[in-house]
């Protein structure tokens, strides 16, 4: 199906790779309940694909999106926002299970900071400026801002981020770790899809085990989060993709993994 407000197609070797680019370029990608809809479904259609491998989410050179929609927001009460849902769905992208690769070029500001933060990895462009500038326009993050961020970069720059709206550019967000790294704006979105060809060549069932694991550990205590690495670990030896890729090995070949 097409959207409206995003783009989605297949890309890298055999399509293997899902690109999905945020298309709202009159409000900058600001993130209307619209685009939120076209963008959840979008992604499910490509975690549903068997072909594609990993997906990249990304928006414009001038910006990856721009924050939550202000003028949708502007005139809405608690009410609107509590018993209305606001930002129920938001959390869908935290649900895919195939890696998610935010390639972030221009503005990642508020939700557009948050919504690159739910995914797995992001690349940033030179020109990237992440920030969270809710507290200037009277309110704070709404969808992790306060929360991933911190898990990130710590709280001393997390909460400076977040009570001053200051945003942080790419060498900076590069340097406090909150991307993997940098890229030339022309050149961002082809980088990630190479990486997400270099997931391509593992098994999608254990590239989707390790996301599951690492992702793991920000929701729970270390004991915890290390027994459910272990028992996945030890899940990985019921498929024919563990024994295939240890007997490639072995046999000084590369593996056939077939995903199962
Ligand atoms: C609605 C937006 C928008 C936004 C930009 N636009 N950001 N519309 N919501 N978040 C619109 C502008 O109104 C304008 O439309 C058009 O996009 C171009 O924007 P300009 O401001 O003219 O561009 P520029 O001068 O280049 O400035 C870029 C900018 C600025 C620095 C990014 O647009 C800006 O500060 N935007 C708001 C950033 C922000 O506060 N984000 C956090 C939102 S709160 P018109 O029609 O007027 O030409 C949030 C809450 C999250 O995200 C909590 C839960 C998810």
């Amino acid at each position: 199906p097409s959207y409206k407000y995003v783009l989605a197609e297949k890309r890298g070797e055999g399509g293997c790779v899902g690109l999905v680019t945020l298309n709202r370029p009159k409000a900058l990608n600001a993130l209307c309940g619209e685009l939120m809809e076209d963008l959840k479904y979008a992604l499910l259609e490509l975690d549903a694909d068997p072909n594609v491998a990993a997906i990249v989410l990304t928006g414009s050179e001038k910006a990856f999106a721009a924050g939550a929609d202000i003028k949708e927001m502007q005139h809405k009460g608690f009410v609107d926002c509590y018993a209305g849902g606001f930002l129920q769905g938001w959390d869908a992208l935290t649900r895919i299970r195939k890696p998610v690769i935010a390639a972030v070029n221009g503005y990642a500001l508020g939700g557009g900071c948050e919504v690159a933060m739910m995914c797995d990895i992001i690349l940033a462009g030179e020109k990237a400026k992440f920030g969270q500038p809710e507290i200037s326009i009277g309110t704070i993050p709404g969808a992790g801002g306060t929360q991933r961020l911190t898990k990130a970069i710590g709280k001393s720059r997390a909460m400076q981020m977040c009570i001053t709206g200051d945003p942080i550019n790419a060498q900076q967000a590069s340097e406090w770790g909150l991307v993997s790294s940098v890229h030339a704006p022309d050149q961002l979105v082809n980088e990630a899809i190479k990486l997400g060809e270099r997931i391509g060549n593992h098994s999608k069932v254990i590239v989707s085990m390790a996301k599951a694991s690492v992702n793991k550990s920000y929701e729970t205590s270390l004991a915890e989060g290390l027994q459910f690495e272990k028992n996945l670990f030890y899940g990985t030896f019921a498929t024919k993709d563990q024994t295939e890729g240890m007997t490639a090995f072995v046999e000084k070949r590369k593996p056939n993994f077939t995903d199962s």
